[in-house]
């Protein structure tokens, strides 16, 4: 096993530098992704074709440096395993359609997402340079998506449902955080060096309602994953500043925030690795600026912090790929002294 400096860090081994990966480091921002992309018609066929997703997870350690591969596959995969019509329209986002009962529901059969277990596979056979990190949706976002049938901008579906139907919301989050269980699982068994489990939309709650209806359904995934693995798991959840207290007292071994917190104060106030944290939006600034508020943020950090360097949110499609290389190198260059 190769002491990937990505490991060393959420270990808390000395290091020299702050690891650093992206979130959405393989995508529509680089030349070499939309080449890849337009060999398959439609999104899913894309993350099914495991040459193509292989190479697509490839590229952001080849042309950015990172120190972690991320696999290319999306949260939604295991749903379309459920039975569920998972389609991404060009400009809208993802649309999903199926009956809207639980009982339409098909029992998940994680061999259904075997591409994805093989692409890790894979990128671990492609390189031995850096670390493979797996990726699942957490049970409140897949359900968002399962009662909205897609995006959307204030969830009152999911609300009305969580707070009028609280019996099915939860069945469902308790059939969603076994779907999330098995198929994390195959991932680690397939060679994952590190899962993260993302909580996109949690953000639009309440305090209290993320306490009652979503706390304890991650509690519950990271601690069995913790339970039969060693594997680090990180949980990225927007909202961070409302919930990191709740949150720090999981099993999760990395907290992945956004940019809500200060993560010089949050240092002082847990033991857990902490990851993330810089502005998307600095990406769209000046040269300079990118390079200032990048290193202003890792000046913050306070010795002995486990910390693993990354955005608050995913880069987006309209970002330039010379700023994203400049902010690695930033990081990269960045000694810890
Ligand atoms: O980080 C990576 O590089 C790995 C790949 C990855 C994708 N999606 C690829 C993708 C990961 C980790 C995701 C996670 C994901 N997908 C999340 C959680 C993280 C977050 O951003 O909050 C969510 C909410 C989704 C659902 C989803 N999939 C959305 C909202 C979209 C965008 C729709 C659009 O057209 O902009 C997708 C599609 C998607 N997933 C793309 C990529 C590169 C773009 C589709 C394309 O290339 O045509």
């Amino acid at each position: 096993m190769k002491n990937y400096l990505l490991l060393r860090a959420i270990r808390k081994d000395p290091i020299e530098r702050f690891p650093v990966w992206l979130m959405r480091q393989a995508g529509r921002y680089m030349r070499e992704y939309r080449d890849l992309r337009a060999r398959e018609e439609d999104f899913l066929s894309f993350c099914k074709n495991v040459d193509l997703a292989v190479e697509v997870s490839l590229l952001p350690l080849r042309l950015l440096g990172v120190d972690a591969v991320i696999i290319f596959s999306d949260i939604l995969v295991p749903l379309e395993a459920l039975g569920v019509k998972v389609e991404f329209l060009e400009g809208e986002g993802p649309r999903l359609e199926w009956g809207g009962r639980i009982s339409d529901l098909k029992k998940y059969d994680p061999q259904e997402n075997a591409y994805v277990y093989e692409i890790i596979r894979r990128v671990k056979k492609a390189q031995d340079e850096v670390p493979v990190i797996g990726f699942a949706g957490a049970p409140f976002t897949l359900l968002s998506y399962l009662i909205e049938g897609g995006a959307s901008r204030d969830f009152r579906k999911t609300k009305v449902f969580m707070w009028e139907r609280e019996f099915d919301f939860n069945r469902l989050m308790e059939m969603l955080t076994d779907v999330v269980y098995q198929y994390l699982s195959r991932q680690i068994e397939a060679g994952a060096d590190m899962v993260q489990v993302f909580d996109s939309w949690a953000l639009h709650l309440g305090r209290s309602d993320y306490e009652e209806f979503v706390l304890p359904y991650v509690s519950e995934l990271i601690e069995k994953l913790k339970e039969r693995f060693d594997t680090p798991v990180s949980y990225f959840f927007r909202g961070s500043s409302s919930f990191i207290d709740l949150v720090r007292e999981t099993k999760a071994d990395v907290l992945s925030v956004d940019w809500s917190v200060d993560l010089s104060l949050e240092a002082l106030r847990t033991d857990k690795v902490l990851q993330g944290n810089l502005e998307p939006t600095v990406l769209y600034a000046k040269e300079d600026t990118v390079k200032f508020k990048t290193l202003e943020l890792l000046r913050s950090i306070p010795r002995k912090t486990g910390y693993v360097f990354n955005l608050g949110h995913g880069l987006a499609p309209d970002m330039d790929f010379d700023k994203v290389k400049l902010l690695v190198e930033t990081v990269k260059n960045y000694r810890i002294n």
